[in-house]
C-alpha cells in the first residue's frame, strides 16, 4: 500500500479543516474593530460573529447529497472558492451589512469542507490507516484556531510599530482587513492543491466509473487489495438501488437504526459538553478566578496548545488502541475535569484557586482532544453505509453545528443564571450520560474496510 500517496491527498483535502478553523475564529480579533467603527449594537456585533455558523449549518444539510450527484472534489473547490470571496469580500467590506454576507458566504465553506473533507478521506484511505487519515482534519481545523489567533496577535502588534512599512500597508488602521484577508492566500492554495487530488474512488464507483476508480485505488493500495476493494463497494451498492438522489427517508429505515443512534449521540456529545463555551469564553473564564487579562491571554493561549498536543496523541493512538477505548477514557476525563471545575468554582471569590481551574480547563480540553474531538469525524465517516453516507453525514454535521450553536448561545446566560459551577456539572452529566450510551452502543471500528463495517452495522 502506498501511504505517502494517501498521506499527501488527505493533507491536501483536510486543508479544508485548516480554513474552517481559521475561518471560525478569526473573527474574535475583528470584533473589538468593528464594533467602533460601524457603530454596531449588540446584536448586530452578536451577527457579525454567528452569522457563519448560520450558513455554515444550511450548508451542511445540502454539501452531502450535493457531493452525491456531483462528486466529492467539485463540492470542495466551490468551498475554497467561497472561503476566497468571503476572506476578500469581508477585508474590502465598506459597510456593516456586506460583511455580514461577506462572513456568511464563508460559512457556506465551513459548512460544506467540514463534512466533505473527512468523508473524501475515508472514502479514499486505507482501512488500516483510516482513522489517523480522518484525525487529519481535526488536527487542521485545531492547527487552523491557533494559527488565526496567532496571525490576529502578529497584525495587532505590527500595527503598534512606527515604521514606514506599517503604515504603507495600511496595517495601523486597517487592522481588521487584514486580520480578515488573509485567509485568501490558504483558500486559494486549497483551491490549487485540489486539482492535484483525485476523484473518491468509492464515489466513482456508485456513478459506475469503476476504470477510474481503479486507476485510483491503484495508487492507494495492490491491485489484489483493489479489486476485493470494488467488488466490496458494488456489492453494498446493491443491497440499495443507487439513485442520485436518495431521500431524507432513506435515513430512517430501522437497518440504519443502529448507526444512525450513535452518529446522533457523538454529535450531541461532542458539543454538549461544552468544548466551545470554552474556546470562545476561555479568557473570560480564567479572568473570573482574578489572575488578571494578561495571565488569563496566556493561559488561553496554553489551552490552545494543549488542544494541539492531544490531538495529535490521538491521530497517534486510533488506529491502535480504536475508536472506542480513545472515547471512553476521554469522556471519563471530560467528566472528572468538569467535576474539578464545579467544585473549584463552588468556592468564595476569595478562596477560588485558579490552579485548580487551570487543571480543570486544560484536563478537559486534553480529554476532548485525545478523544470526541477526533474521533466524532472518523465514526461519522465509516459507520454508514455508501449508498447513504452523504447524506448521513449532512444529517449528523447539522445536529453537531445545531448544538454547538446553543450551547455557545446559552453560555453567558447560564453562567449569569445558574453560576459557573452549575454549569461545569451539568456539562458533566452530560458527558457520563454520553459515555454510558457509548459504551453500550458503539463497536469497535478500527482496521475493518468500510464495506466490512457495512455488513457488521447494517442489519
Ligand atoms: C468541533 C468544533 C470545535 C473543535 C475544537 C471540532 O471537531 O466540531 O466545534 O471547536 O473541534 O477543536
Amino acid at each position: 500500500m502506498n501511504k505517502n500517496y494517501t498521506i499527501k491527498i488527505s493533507l491536501i483535502v483536510a486543508l479544508g479543516g485548516f480554513l474552517m478553523g481559521f475561518d471560525a475564529s478569526v473573527i474574535s480579533g475583528v470584533v473589538k474593530f468593528i464594533e467602533p467603527q460601524f457603530d454596531l449594537s449588540k446584536i448586530q456585533l452578536g451577527w457579525a460573529v454567528s452569522s457563519l455558523t448560520l450558513t455554515s449549518t444550511l450548508a451542511m444539510m445540502i454539501a452531502g447529497p450535493l457531493s452525491n450527484r456531483y462528486g466529492r472534489k467539485l463540492i470542495l473547490k466551490w468551498a475554497a472558492v467561497f472561503y476566497a470571496v468571503s476572506a476578500v469580500g469581508s477585508a474590502l467590506a465598506p459597510d456593516y451589512v456586506t460583511l455580514v454576507i461577506a462572513r456568511m458566504i464563508g460559512g457556506i465553506g465551513v459548512g460544506a469542507s467540514l463534512i466533505i473533507a473527512p468523508m473524501y478521506i475515508a472514502e479514499i484511505s486505507p482501512a488500516a490507516i483510516r482513522g489517523r487519515m480522518v484525525s487529519f482534519n481535526q488536527l487542521n481545523i485545531v492547527v487552523g484556531i491557533s494559527v488565526a489567533f496567532f496571525t490576529n496577535y502578529l497584525i495587532l502588534h505590527f500595527s503598534q510599530l512606527d515604521k514606514q512599512w506599517v503604515s504603507s500597508l495600511g496595517l495601523d488602521v486597517w487592522q481588521w482587513r487584514w486580520m480578515l484577508g488573509l485567509e485568501s492566500l490558504p483558500a486559494v492554495l486549497y483551491f490549487a492543491f485540489l486539482f492535484a487530488v483525485p476523484e473518491s474512488p468509492r464515489w466513482l464507483i456508485m456513478k459506475e466509473r469503476v476504470q477510474e476508480a481503479r486507476k485510483t485505488l491503484l495508487k492507494v493500495v495492490d491491485e489484489k487489495q483493489a479489486d476485493l476493494d470494488i467488488l466490496a463497494v458494488k456489492e453494498s451498492l446493491k443491497t440499495e438501488n443507487n439513485k442520485s438522489r436518495t431521500p431524507l427517508s432513506a435515513l430512517f429505515k430501522p437497518a440504519l437504526r443502529l448507526v444512525l443512534l450513535i452518529g446522533i449521540t457523538v454529535a450531541v456529545v461532542q458539543q454538549i459538553t461544552g468544548i466551545n463555551s470554552v474556546f470562545f469564553y476561555a479568557p473570560m473564564i480564567f479572568e473570573q478566578t482574578g489572575i488578571g487579562t494578561d495571565a488569563a491571554f496566556s493561559q488561553a493561549i496554553l489551552v490552545g496548545l494543549t488542544n494541539l498536543v492531544f490531538t495529535i496523541l490521538a491521530i497517534i493512538f486510533i488506529d491502535r488502541f480504536g475508536r472506542k477505548i480513545l472515547l471512553l477514557v476521554g469522556l471519563s476525563g471530560v467528566a472528572i475535569s468538569m467535576f474539578l471545575l464545579a467544585y473549584g468554582f463552588s468556592m468564595d471569590a476569595a478562596e477560588l484557586n485558579p490552579w485548580l481551574i487551570l487543571i480543570g480547563i486544560v484536563g478537559f480540553v486534553a480529554s476532548f482532544a485525545i478523544s470526541i474531538g477526533p474521533v466524532m469525524w472518523v465514526l461519522f465517516s465509516e459507520i454508514f453505509p455508501n449508498y447513504v453516507r452523504g447524506l448521513a453525514i449532512s444529517f449528523v454535521g447539522l445536529i453537531n453545528s445545531g448544538v454547538s450553536f446553543l450551547v455557545q448561545l446559552v453560555f453567558p446566560w447560564e453562567l449569569d443564571a445558574i453560576g459557573s459551577s452549575a454549569t461545569f456539572l451539568i456539562y458533566g452529566v452530560f458527558a457520563i450520560i454520553g459515555l454510558v450510551i457509548i459504551a453500550v452502543l458503539l463497536p469497535e471500528t478500527k482496521g475493518r474496510s468500510l464495506e466490512e463495517l457495512e455488513k457488521q452495522l447494517i442489519k
